[in-house]
């Protein structure tokens, strides 16, 4: 049966390579992205992320079956926490109410394997939904020279508001599984600058070593995320699951079970 998914972050990467999966089975997509796609919006501001849920109603009838928040960015930088979390957050919240109205609704959203090494205070912050002091949390990360925190802190607080909401009567008691999907290492524009980088290349290598077919592609991630979103998933919520080639099971090992 056809359905209607929204995706975020639908112009490149992984996000791409979901809008073409969904499409191919014959579902209707609305993209959403910057400077492209059905919906044009910056979910790093407060206008964009109204503009998403506006648009969306538009052109939806304010029916939707799937949401997919995948747009993000990697810079050491507060930006990464205004998209990444608070941008996450407004997309899937705004558009819950599109998703009660839809059938057989489903919501997934991009994690990360670098959700796994966190700074406290900018998750915290995110957490508290305090825009501001998790920015000033995240400047304070940059200006003592952790950036790189950053981006690892706000996968982190999306994947734990997922855990949080995902149980709650919006969305398990309206019928709607939420999950994040995390990957590991995946070759698309905003990791490509870092791998053509002997250097830099190495570091990732280390810090997300991934046994099991090494870096993936994004046509590797969108079936998971297009399961997820599927009816087909009727029980699975809450979850984080790590699309990784191994690299959750090499990097926690014994200390999650
Ligand atoms: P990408 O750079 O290829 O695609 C990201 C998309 O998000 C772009 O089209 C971009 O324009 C959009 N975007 C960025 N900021 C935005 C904003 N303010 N408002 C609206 N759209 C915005 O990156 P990729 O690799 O496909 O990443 C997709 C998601 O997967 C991100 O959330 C990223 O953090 C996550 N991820 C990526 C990994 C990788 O190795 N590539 C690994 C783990 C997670």
């Amino acid at each position: 049966m056809s359905r209607t998914c929204l995706v975020t972050g639908s112009a490149s990467g992984i996000g791409k390579a979901t809008v073409a999966l969904l499409a191919q089975r014959g579902h209707t997509v609305i993209g959403a992205d910057l400077d492209d796609g059905d919906i044009r919006a910056d979910l790093a501001t407060a206008q964009g992320r109204a503009e998403l849920v506006v648009r969306a109603r538009e052109l939806t009838g304010g029916r939707l079956d799937a949401v997919v928040s995948c747009a993000g960015v990697a810079h050491f930088d507060p930006l990464t926490i205004k998209v990444n979390h608070f941008g996450a957050v407004a997309t899937l919240d705004g558009l819950r109410p599109l998703l009660a109205a839809g059938t057989d609704p489903r919501a997934v959203v991009v994690g990360s394997i670098d959700s796994v090494h966190p700074d406290p205070a900018i998750v915290a912050a995110a957490l508290a939904g305090d825009e501001a002091a998790a920015v000033d949390a995240a400047r304070a990360a940059v200006d003592r020279g952790e950036g790189h925190l950053v981006y690892s802190s706000s996968k982190a607080a999306i994947s734990r508001w997922v855990r949080r909401a995902a149980a709650t009567d919006d969305w398990a008691g309206a019928g709607v599984p939420l999950n994040a999907v995390a990957p590991g290492v995946v070759v698309t524009p905003l990791t490509r600058p870092l791998l053509d980088d002997p250097q830099t290349r190495a570091l990732v290598e280390r810090s997300v070593p991934m046994p099991l077919h090494g870096h993936a592609r994004p046509e590797q991630i969108a079936p998971l995320i297009a399961w997820l979103a599927s009816p087909e998933n009727t029980v699975v919520t809450g979850q984080v699951v790590f699309a990784d080639g191994g690299a959750d099971a090499v990097l926690r090992g014994d200390s999650t079970w």
